[in-house]
């Protein structure tokens, strides 16, 4: 029988590499997804479609998830559940609360009562930085208190709660991993994925969101599930809080928005907008403080200026393709 391991947001760009690499470690994943941003292209893309078992769904839809778990259990027995489900799109999120209600947090409430009742005890969570809110200059360690500023937060820092209670009654292990911004194919949202589209749409010009001085951290998604399956694999019981992220301070948005253009469109004016933060709800600059993955033993990732200039090919190629 195969060793099953469950992806909600299964079909999503994070959890098809995901499924990629754990069929690699002779697993069988079963993907959970509504395919609101995920596509099962993605798998064939991949070559992986026969490899995966597929369940489309709402997964705040209790009935289905605890139906489609049970339909999994026939094809092995279940080692981890992966919860990626989320909405992705913050800013929708901002504009009506009920986004991230239904698409972020009730998903978790509905997988750990799943859970809880198919006496399943393994879950690891991709949580976000954007559970910590605005801190300035201040290096965002898992000690730093959470104030999120957008509902994508919010609902991600619920989520995280409700797996900590679950830790004290039939979880035996969680990991909450925060994950900064990640890059690479199959692309469904993110920064270079908006720049790329903008300028295929018009070539002699790019408009930015924000003034450009926006900083964060970026990760390769290749990394990214490096050092997620690093982290599940420890055998510690309980609940492990891991940022997840590469230790610098970052690339700016004026960095993106000019390699984007030199990669896809060189002649392309670039205009920026007037305020510091791109939209409502967006953290403009944070860094990571990630000593406590180090620490657990996890080597060194690339930069997050060499992990956007890797993924700017990739997404560029990836839409010329489509
Ligand atoms: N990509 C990043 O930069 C980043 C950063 C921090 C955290 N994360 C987290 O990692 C996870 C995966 O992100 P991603 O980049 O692959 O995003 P994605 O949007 O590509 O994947 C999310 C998947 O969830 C599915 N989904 C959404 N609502 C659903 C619902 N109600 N029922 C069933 N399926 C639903 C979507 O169809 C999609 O396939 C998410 O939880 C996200 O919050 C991602």
């Amino acid at each position: 029988m195969a060793s099953v391991d469950i992806i909600t947001g299964g079909a999503g760009f994070i959890g098809v590499n995901l499924a990629a690499r754990l069929i690699a470690r002779g697993r069988r994943p079963v993907l959970l997804d509504n395919l609101s941003g995920g596509r099962l292209e993605f798998l064939d893309a991949l070559g992986i479609r026969e490899q995966v078992g597929f369940f489309k769904l709402d997964m705040a839809d209790r009935d289905a998830v605890a139906e489609a778990f049970a339909s999994a259990r026939v094809e092995g027995e279940i080692g981890a559940v992966w919860h990626l489900c989320a909405n992705s799109d913050i800013a929708a999120g901002v504009a009506d609360p009920a986004v991230d209600l239904n698409n972020t947090f009730l998903p978790t409430y509905v997988v750990l009562s799943v859970m809880a009742e198919a006496g399943l005890d393994v879950l690891h969570f991709a949580s976000t930085s954007a559970v910590y809110g605005d801190h300035g200059d201040v290096a965002l360690s898992e000690d730093v208190p959470t104030r999120p500023i957008s509902n994508y937060g919010a609902m991600k820092l619920a989520s995280e709660a409700a797996i900590s209670a679950a830790c004290e009654s039939f979880l035996t292990r969680a990991s909450v991993l925060r994950f900064p911004n990640v890059v690479g194919t199959p692309a469904t949202h993110g920064v270079i994925y908006d720049f790329v589209r903008k300028l295929a749409a018009t070539p002699e010009r790019l408009e930015v969101l924000g003034d450009g001085t926006q900083q964060k951290p970026y990760l390769h998604v290749d990394e990214l599930i490096d050092a997620i399956l690093f982290v599940a694999d420890r055998a510690d019981p309980g609940l492990e809080i891991v940022n997840i992220g590469p230790p610098d301070a970052g690339a700016s948005v004026r960095f993106i928005a000019e390699a984007v253009r030199d990669h896809v469109s060189p002649g392309a004016e670039i205009v920026y907008g007037a305020e510091p933060r791109g939209w409502l709800g967006d953290v403009p600059k944070f860094h990571y403080a990630t000593d406590k993955l180090a620490r657990l033993g996890f080597g060194a990732v690339a930069g997050s200026e060499a992990a956007v200039a890797r993924a700017i090919s990739e997404i560029a190629a990836q839409l010329a393709d489509a």
